[in-house]
């Protein structure tokens, strides 16, 4: 028998994190909406906050940069809402709807561009993360859903 937790490993899938300014502003329902919408399957979602460890793993390219203590900070302000999206280029699908990093620079039409602007000199806020390609999607979807892997007898019933 299939165990329904699994992810099919034909389908492809990515992380989208709604940041803590998104879950406070109340941009929750209108994110999944876009996502649901645009014809992608929800497969996670849970609310957390994140802890130091996760962020750091999560961000283990960035961990050097000098960004990074106020991309933490900001990640750790409150709540977010983490996603697995399934669907055929769901990556480069959501990538492209999230818009530019910077969210006055993000295009009208993106979820950036659409919710997101500056703050002031602190770290951006950019409402949302998603995976940049299909190996971050895997490391991250591991980090963030531990228990929802991959089925690899290929009988996933999700
Ligand atoms: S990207 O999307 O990976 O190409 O963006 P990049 O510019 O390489 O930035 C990597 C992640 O670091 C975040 N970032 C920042 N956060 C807060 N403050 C500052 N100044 C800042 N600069 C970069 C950026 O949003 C990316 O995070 P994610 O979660 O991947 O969007």
């Amino acid at each position: 028998m299939p165990t329904p937790d699994l992810l099919d490993p034909r389908k492809e899938h990515t992380l989208v994190l709604i940041k803590p300014d998104g879950f406070r502003r109340g941009l929750t329902g209108e994110i999944l909406r876009r996502i649901e919408q645009k014809g992608y399957v929800l497969k996670g979602l849970k609310i957390k906050k994140a802890p130091l460890a996760l962020l750091e793993e999560h961000y283990e390219e960035h961990i050097e940069r000098h960004y990074f203590p106020a991309l933490a900070e900001y990640m750790m302000e409150g709540p977010l809402v983490a996603i697995v999206a399934e669907g055929d280029r769901v990556i480069e699908g959501l990538r492209i709807m999230a818009g530019a990093t910077n969210p006055t620079l993000a295009n009208p039409g993106t979820i950036r561009g659409d919710l997101g602007r500056d703050w002031g000199p602190d770290a951006v806020q950019n409402v949302v993360h998603t995976s940049d390609s299909p190996t971050s999607a895997i490391r991250e979807i591991s980090l963030w859903f531990p228990e929802l892997a991959y089925d690899e007898s290929g009988e996933s019933a999700l």
